[in-house]
């Protein structure tokens, strides 16, 4: 395990920052929505992608669902034993702290969501969760495919909730238009874990990867699995 509060992780090939200096924390439109960019990705995407998949069929980590509820998960990305998996834990850890000003962080779970083709995910809300984080590692499109163009089937995660302005533009607190951040491999997206969020139908044969955490400043008493 690294040093206690280290800046950078050590990955096979080279070091990388947890949060490199070109890496802002921005708002995406509503101000309780955060969004950072990393720009790094070449550095360490496929060896976790290749981590996850491998993961996909360790049941002590592994846990398969139906199509509705976003398909395939592997949990707790700290057990991992992948130093890619421990870096973008850390910028999860680090976005979450950066943007609600804290030093205090307690990851509550941390998954992986493996999308095939006719996987979605249904309206719901995050339990156990001050802030709930999606990072985009692959979003599984075509090459030359853009995420912008808004065409059907691309997995789209999208906010669907009364309680945010941009989902109500005809009248107040009527939700009319889901909608969500133009997503990219590289993304990191931090909400409140009560904002009702979705992921549209994924039609390409995939894999389409996200990872999330639900964090809290400090841990909450319990089991996040349910009885
Ligand atoms: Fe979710």
């Amino acid at each position: 395990m690294a040093a206690q509060n280290p800046t950078k992780v050590r990955l096979a090939e080279t070091e990388i920052e947890i949060w490199p200096n070109d890496v802002a924390v921005q708002d995406w439109v509503e101000p309780n929505v955060k969004i950072a960019v990393f720009n790094d990705t070449a550095a360490f995407h496929s060896r976790l992608v290749e981590r996850t998949l491998a993961l996909e069929s360790d049941p002590a980590l592994a846990k398969p669902f139906p199509g509705y509820a976003g398909s395939a998960k592997v949990y707790h990305l700290e057990r991992w034993d992948c130093p890619e998996a421990e870096l973008i834990h850390r910028r999860a850890i680090e976005l979450f702290k950066r943007s609600l000003g804290t030093q205090n962080a307690a990851v509550d779970l941390s998954w992986a969501n493996i999308y095939r083709e006719g996987d979605y995910c249904l309206p719901h809300s995050h339990v156990r969760a001050t802030a709930s984080i999606v990072y985009f590692l692959e979003l599984g499109l075509d090459p030359g495919s853009d995420s912008a163009s808004g065409d059907a089937g691309q997995g789209r995660f999208c906010f669907a909730d009364p309680r945010l302005k941009v989902c109500c533009r005809e009248e107040e607190h009527a939700m009319t238009t889901p909608g969500g951040p133009t997503a990219c491999n590289g993304m990191m997206i931090m909400f409140p874990g009560k904002i009702v969020h979705m992921v549209d139908v994924f039609k390409r044969p995939g894999p389409r990867i996200t990872l999330s955490w639900n964090v809290n400043e400090y841990p909450v008493p319990g089991s996040p699995f349910p009885e």
